[in-house]
């Protein structure tokens, strides 16, 4: 079992991931060597990133420690929306930071109520919860969805049992990895019994034969369009249809709108474009504009009092900084037109993408706001095109678990850059040959 998904994760993941310490230019801090190795010699194997080092970010823009200058049409998988280090968030997180950043247990904040209130306001909701990584706001979804399960659905106590898709990605944590079954996520690091199952994406059917076979199941968890599964956007009409078999079989609806939410698909939430309001909602990343990790899970009444004092906290979650931060990031995305500009260069995003013609190009997933991707033909690897892209000057990211490149600029481009990275890309597939 355990070799078998070695092998897959090997053929998954490919030998272009093996990035190796530098040995070369240790003693220039002018080089990207230089603090790559730093990273390799004392520190925990992050992330599978491009072998750049970027001191300074401005809008759309990346600098690296050379001089160079890149188009980032990652913004760290939609983390800075409003383009990087956005002067208006940055000076009231400057002015907080004077004032007070932490309160935690020794009583509330001047900053949070005011922020909830303006939040459930914009998102719809009767309440919100904040903290800090993404992975812990599904996980308060998920610990929402397992309570009211118990004292709401009466499920038998320890028998909740929660869907989630293939292809999904909700973070690193223990419970993260259970509901996801990429084995990169899963080799090694179990067990993960934590009774939840693994559905198709995309598929209302096998849904429902869960939801009809099981009375314990008391959420549904899911991307609307899979970011790290590879920008996957379901069939027109996927949302409603959960939405439909949720409330036909009591089942909660969750969407982790983590990555597609704050305006990335051209709407403030992705359920938006149909219409579908889930019971339960979360969404992370640009709700700092990329200064300060603060995450949101939302629920009606309902739903969110299930919890009591005490029993759902952590010490850096709705602190005061964190209020003014997120505040400011959203009316940044009104203030600035963000919303409307992702979905107006949204659709000139997929309409060029869709002239790109290449034997390496065996599909173009886009069609809702500044998220698309290019799914690439087996004979060449996301990584080595993310690479190539790279040394043009354009920063891209293939996806973990398919051969996806994806393109999600900060939200404040302009037509003139997304062209200019479109310039880019297209250079790079007509200057594609080898295979890698
Ligand atoms: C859809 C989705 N949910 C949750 C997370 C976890 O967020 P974080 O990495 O901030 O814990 C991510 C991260 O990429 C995500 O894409």
């Amino acid at each position: 079992m355990i070799e078998a998904v070695k092998r897959i994760f090997q053929t998954t993941v490919g030998k272009d991931y093996e990035l190796t310490r530098p040995t070369e230019k240790l003693d220039d801090p002018k080089s990207h060597e230089y603090y790559i190795a730093k990273e390799f010699d004392y520190g925990c194997h992050g992330p599978m990133a491009l072998p750049y080092v970027f001191c300074k970010g401005d809008g759309v823009y990346l600098h690296d420690v050379t001089g160079k200058r890149y188009l980032d049409f990652m913004s760290s998988f939609g983390a800075v929306n409003q383009g990087h280090c956005h002067p208006k968030i940055r000076d009231v997180m400057i002015d907080q930071m004077n004032k007070l950043t932490l309160t935690c247990v020794s009583g509330y904040n001047d900053k949070l109520g005011p922020t909830y209130e303006f939040m459930c306001g914009k998102f719809g909701f009767q309440k919100v919860h904040f903290a800090n990584g993404g992975v812990e706001a599904v996980e308060h979804a998920v610990l929402l969805a397992r309570r009211w399960g118990y004292e709401v659905k009466k499920v038998k106590d320890g028998k909740a049992r929660i869907l989630f898709p293939h292809g999904a990605y909700w973070g690193r944590s223990i419970a993260a990895r259970a509901g996801q079954d990429h084995p990169e996520a899963l080799y090694h690091f179990g067990p993960f019994g934590l009774n939840f199952s693994i559905i198709p994406y995309d598929d209302p059917d096998a849904l429902e034969k869960e939801l009809k076979g099981d009375s314990n199941i008391v959420a549904y968890l899911f991307e609307p369009i899979q970011g790290e599964g590879g920008i996957r956007y379901p069939q027109e009409g996927y949302l409603k249809r959960v939405r439909e078999l949720c409330t036909k079989y009591n089942v909660l609806m969750i969407a982790d709108e983590i990555q597609t939410g704050l305006g990335r698909t051209g709407k403030l939430k992705c359920c938006d474009w149909e219409g579908v309001r889930p019971d339960i909602m979360t969404i992370g990343k640009s709700l700092s504009g990329g200064f300060y990790p603060i995450s949101a899970c939302f629920a009606d009444k309902d739903i969110m009092d299930l919890i009591n004092p005490g029993e759902a906290m952590t010490t850096y979650g709705g602190n005061p900084l964190a209020a003014v931060i997120a505040k400011r990031s959203i009316e940044v995305l009104y203030e600035e037109g963000l919303i409307d500009n992702a979905l107006e260069l949204g659709k000139h995003l997929e309409k060029e993408l869709r002239t790109f013609n290449h034997k390496f190009i065996k599909d173009i997933r886009a069609g809702k706001g500044l998220y698309a991707g290019i799914e690439l033909d087996s004979s060449i690897k996301a990584f080595t095109v993310a690479t190539r892209l790279a040394e043009k000057g354009l920063i891209s990211h293939p996806a973990s678990t398919v051969n996806v490149i994806r393109i999600h600029p900060p939200l404040c481009i302009t037509k003139e850059q997304l062209d200019e990275g479109l310039r880019i890309i297209r250079d790079v597939f007509d200057n594609l040959y080898s295979v890698g």
